[in-house]
């Protein structure tokens, strides 16, 4: 049921102040110091000593995969490796006994990450699923699994099933830097903290809808479109233009802000917009030369950035704020405007947003 909203697809945007909360509660400590994953408890001695975590998933799975290694190296210093299940299954993977896999699929059933996680099988290596079907054909052939919790999602384009996916790779990652005493008490109380902080932040970005969707207006006619970010936030500019080319059917590509020197700058001038996620501190500098970049060759920059900056916003031709945040949780609040975006650019042209052509919710053959 749509209940009041025009696509299933909006309504799962509005869902994720809530469908986050699903997904956080019962595991974190009343006194937010600790978080507790059920689902891990029985191969918490093989996550502790683990060497290496693979991650294997496809499409906007891969892309939460992405950020969780950037978590998983950041707080539970440990070396990840982002693969793209199909690729990952052909290949003559190095797999050993002591490597933790982690398979992500919203549906569980992806035919590329499910037959992946069977090459595994046979190596001995232990593998963990995150998932939201619950008794999914990947759920049920992993050794362990935290759900997601983001309920049912119909949209073909995944929006809560992503931020959920975030949210359980932050909590691995913080109870993995905490149980490998890596991570100082201090600062897992203060990222935990930092993540039951983002639904009530998700609803302030929400509150600006009206006014993301006029810069949609603006740009609903493109033919093309670049989104450009760095560090934790790259993965996220692939996920904007993931979300913008499958329901829009308008070309989009995400970039590394660095690699744009490297080519696709090349491809800028007047009728290009280039969707610059700039939320981030570590990166920040940096970024303002890269949007500085874009504006000499009469790019359009539309950037995400933090509620209150200024200096962005001489620079860029539209600025959508975010509420400001650790750079930890950053990518579940930038993506939130990305989707609307897409969101309203495709309805703005006419496309069957919930169902987009030759798309299916779950790719069930190679
Ligand atoms: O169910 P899964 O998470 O395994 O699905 C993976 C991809 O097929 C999926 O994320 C796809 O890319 C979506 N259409 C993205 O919006």
């Amino acid at each position: 049921d749509k209940g009041d909203y025009e696509h299933f697809m909006l309504k799962e945007i509005h869902e994720q102040p809530m469908s986050i909360r699903d997904t956080f509660r019962g595991r974190v400590a009343m006194d937010e110091s600790k978080i507790f994953l059920g689902g891990v408890l029985d191969i918490m001695p093989q996550l502790i000593k683990a060497k290496r975590i693979i991650i294997v998933a496809c499409g906007t799975s891969w892309h939460a995969g992405l950020v969780g290694e950037y978590l998983f190296e950041k707080y539970g210093r440990i070396p990840v490796e982002v693969e793209y299940a199909s690729e990952f299954r052909y290949r003559d993977p190095i797999i050993q006994e002591d490597d933790l896999v982690i398979a992500i699929s919203q549906s569980g059933e992806t035919a590329d990450t499910l037959a992946a996680i069977r090459k595994v099988r046979e190596t001995g290596a232990t593998i963990l699923g995150i998932c939201n079907v619950a008794g999914s054909s990947i759920a049920r052939e992993t050794d362990a699994g935290v759900y997601t919790h983001a309920g049912i999602e119909i949209g073909v384009a995944s929006t809560k099933a992503f931020t959920s996916q975030i949210t359980v790779l932050t909590m691995m990652a913080l109870l993995l830097g905490s149980k490998r005493q890596v991570l100082p008490a201090s600062e897992y109380k203060e990222l935990i903290h930092e993540l039951i902080q983002v639904p009530s932040k998700i609803e302030e970005i929400l509150k600006q809808e009206s006014e993301i969707e006029k810069i949609a207006a603006v740009y609903k006619d493109v033919t093309n479109a670049l989104y450009m970010g760095r560090g934790i936030l790259f993965p996220v500019a692939l996920e904007g233009a993931l979300k913008l080319k499958e329901i829009s059917y308008i070309h989009a590509e995400g970039y590394p802000a660095a690699e744009m020197k490297h080519g696709p700058i090349a491809l800028i001038d007047e009728n290009m917009p280039v969707f610059a996620l700039a939320a981030n501190d570590q990166s920040y500098e940096k970024m303002v030369s890269n949007i500085q970049e874009v504006k000499a060759r009469k790019g359009k920059v539309i950037a995400i950035a933090t509620k209150g900056d200024k200096g962005i916003r001489k620079m860029a031709d539209h600025v959508i704020e975010i509420p400001e945040c650790h750079e930890a949780v950053s990518p579940l609040l930038a993506v939130v405007p990305l989707q609307i975006l897409s969101y309203h650019i495709a309805v703005m042209r006419g496309c069957n947003v919930d169902q987009p052509r030759n798309l299916a919710k779950s790719v069930t053959v190679e």
